[in-house]
């Protein structure tokens, strides 16, 4: 095949956009939309993990919510959506923060068994955020030994793996069901778009107007 034959969708600078599925994904499309971003298949129904767009130049990368950080500060992706639970886990020295999406919106907390005191000893805490965890009691001259889950916090305390819990509440209806109740609050959470530093720099131009595109519309949707 000679250069001729390749389209111009080919030879054109690409930028990738790492997304999570689930509520980043929903929450995100309608931005992506006024940038005339759309998938051109559901990830939903796909196991493909790679989705072109209607824009020529901009795929979408589908991965776990806690590991966009990761290829976005690699540059395997030149910009991506994440929570700021996750960014702040991950430690957000490496990539651009470019624009607050104000969606999957949440807090992160403390929470334990209702109504049950706290025993009177060095406590244990089970989290999938050690290091927020870490910096939190820390900050409160607490002592605490972390216990790392990967998901289903809630489950933890009720079968005495730790005395309290650290995740994320929105409507506190998962706390409920498992008879905890909400304590401190240690950040409140919404999702921001993310960039490579190099990215950034490099492909301003493909970027300004998706950026543009996005703000325009969180402008629109607060007015
Ligand atoms: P992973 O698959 O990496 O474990 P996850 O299951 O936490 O990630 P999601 O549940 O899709 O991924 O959450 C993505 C982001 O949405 C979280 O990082 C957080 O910022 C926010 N979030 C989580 N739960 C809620 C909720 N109940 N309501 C609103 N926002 C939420
Ligand atoms: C998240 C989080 C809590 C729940 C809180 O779980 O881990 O369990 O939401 O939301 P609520 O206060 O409105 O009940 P999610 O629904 O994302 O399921 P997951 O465990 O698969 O992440």
């Amino acid at each position: 095949m000679s250069a001729s034959d390749a389209s111009s969708a080919d030879i054109l600078p690409k930028l990738t956009l790492a997304l999570s599925k689930g509520r980043i994904l929903e929450e995100t499309m309608p931005l992506l939309k006024s940038a005339g971003i759309e998938l051109l298949e559901d990830p939903a129904s796909s196991r493909k993990l790679i989705f072109e767009t209607t824009h020529p130049q901009v795929e979408v990368l589908i991965l776990r919510a806690s590991d966009v950080p990761t290829y976005v500060e690699h540059g395997a992706a030149d910009f991506g959506v994440a929570g700021l639970d996750v960014l702040m886990e991950h430690g957000l020295g490496d990539v651009f923060e470019l624009i607050d999406l104000k969606i999957a919106c949440c807090r992160l907390m403390t929470a334990g068994v209702k109504d049950q005191p706290l025993p009177n000893r060095r406590l244990r805490v089970a989290t999938k955020y050690v290091n927020l965890a870490r910096a939190y009691f820390a900050e409160r001259g607490q002592q605490v030994d972390l216990i790392k889950l990967y998901g289903s916090m809630e489950l933890a305390p009720l079968v005495g793996l730790g005395d309290l819990i650290v995740d994320v509440v929105d409507t506190g209806n998962t706390l409920r069901a498992n008879g905890l109740e909400p304590l401190e609050t240690l950040h409140h959470i919404s999702s921001r778009l993310i960039a490579n530093k190099t990215s950034y720099k490099r492909k301003y131009q493909l970027l300004k107007p998706i950026l543009a595109a996005i703000e325009q519309s969180l402008i629109d949707r607060a007015a």
